[in-house]
């Protein structure tokens, strides 16, 4: 089973810290369901008698039972979400792709991406699309015509469109990972509204940047809007179009300048993370800037599933960009997978934990009624035995006393007989 053989060579990847938690979270609420429906059933079987429940109980049981559902269907679809911005061309839409390895997005010169997209795994066979507030499942065949339903775009550059792809085709998608590519930062006016709609549940930022140019401060400025209103969100940039950068005819002749615009790009991305923004310490700052070249990464995969024939004359550093594009990778599995157990998982697990405690006090309770309610019986019981005791005392007396008063009776006949009969 090549689908089972995928999953297990994929055991090792960070984001199995989540799929697992997910798992494991998911199990629990199925049992905390199992125990709020059989406490129900007990407690609704009670509430006839009318003694032990009340019906308030037997109402915060179905309380329960409906948030506990409630938290089931939001488990079962909690993902790890990922937003990519960056000023247009910068290469978004590649990366993702790089990533996914495959075109799934549309990308290209020019401004490309017109509204939010929205990439998540499906189980079915074949791709859709869906847009916002309508449920329609509509078929896409082809990169395409996806980039021809997307031009139609009227909806405005915070609308929301979201491509299924078939999960069985990526293993990113198989493992929860949800990817939101985002229209140029520099072309939109709505920057507020993107926040609002879709960046307070990401649980990680990619900002793409282009590494022929310098830090912007268009993207500057949007990342002190999400980090005004998020606490410390987690970003990476990426310096994108490395290939372009490195293969200026001046850097070829000689290494050593590409190397300091490289540093001169890395010090002026970490002071922004760390001391613009505050999101990460000094000596983490390095590990979230990467140097690469989605355009290469592209390539690569689609040439390694046969998609696309390989790359023969290899360009200068390519091996060594795929190499730091597979390290970003990895860095942003982990900080994925653990950020999302805690912002998806924790707040459910101290619910389910309060439920249980809660369930728990209210049996505890019925069970403290019962035994009242036991003692109260066995008191009556006690004083039913005791007069039970006197009324066999005094029927024992009152039999003696018949008994004599009989044998008297009787011995008095017998002697009046007798005397009767002698005369
Ligand atoms: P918008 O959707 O318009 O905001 O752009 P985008 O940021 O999504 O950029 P897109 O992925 O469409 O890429 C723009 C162009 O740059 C495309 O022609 C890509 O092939 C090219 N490109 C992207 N990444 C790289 C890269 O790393 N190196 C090179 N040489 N070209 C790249
Ligand atoms: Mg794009």
């Amino acid at each position: 089973d090549p689908s089972s053989a995928l999953a297990a060579s994929n055991s090792t990847s960070p984001l199995q810290i989540f799929v697992r938690a997910k798992k494991k979270i998911n199990d629990i609420f199925q049992e905390i369901e199992e125990y709020v429906v059989e406490t129900g059933n007990f407690i609704a079987a009670l509430s006839k008698d009318g003694v032990l429940v009340t019906e308030k109980e037997v109402v915060t049981m179905d309380g329960y039972f409906n948030k506990v559902s409630g938290i089931k269907e939001v488990l079962a679809r909690d993902h790890m979400k990922v937003a990519f911005f960056g000023r247009t061309s910068n290469g978004k839409s590649s990366v993702i792709n790089a990533m996914l390895g495959d075109k799934i997005l549309p990308s290209g010169i020019g401004h490309t991406t017109n509204c939010f997209l929205q990439v998540e795994g499906d189980e079915s066979n074949e791709p859709f699309l869906t847009t916002e507030g309508n449920a329609e499942r509509q078929s896409v065949s082809g990169i395409g015509q996806l980039a021809h339903a997307l031009c139609n775009n009227r909806l405005g550059d915070s609308s929301l469109v979201t491509i299924h792809w078939p999960k069985t085709r990526c293993q990113l998608l198989r493992d929860d990972v949800v990817l939101v590519d985002s229209p140029g930062i520099d072309v939109s006016e709505s920057l507020d509204e993107w926040i609002d709609k879709h960046c307070l549940d990401a649980d990680v930022f990619v900002l793409v940047s282009n590494a022929e140019s310098t830090l912007m401060n268009t993207e500057k400025n949007f990342f002190h809007k999400v980090s005004q209103r998020l606490s410390k969100p987690n970003i990476f940039i990426l310096q994108n179009r490395w290939d372009v950068a490195a293969s200026e005819p001046e850097y070829l002749t000689e290494p050593a300048r590409l190397n300091e615009v490289r540093q001169q790009h890395m010090e002026r991305a970490v002071g922004f993370l760390c001391e613009e923004l505050k999101v990460v310490a000094p000596q983490e700052a390095e590990q979230r800037v990467f140097f690469v070249s989605a355009k290469e990464v592209l390539q690569q995969r689609l040439a390694d599933s046969g998609h696309q024939a390989q790359v023969t004359a290899l360009p200068e550093g390519f091996s060594s960009r795929i190499f730091e594009f597979k390290d970003f990778e990895r860095r942003f599995e982990e900080c994925i997978s653990k950020t999302a157990v805690v912002t998806k998982f924790d707040q459910h697990a101290q619910r389910g934990r309060a439920i249980a405690n809660e369930l728990q006090e209210l049996l505890l309770h019925i069970q403290q009624s019962a035994g009242q309610e036991r003692e109260q019986k066995l008191q009556q019981q006690r004083t039913l035995k005791q007069r039970l005791h006197q009324v066999t005392q005094q029927l024992d007396t009152a039999t003696h006393v018949i008994k004599d008063n009989i044998q008297r009776i009787v011995h008095d006949i017998d002697r009046k007989v007798s005397a009767a009969l002698n005369e």
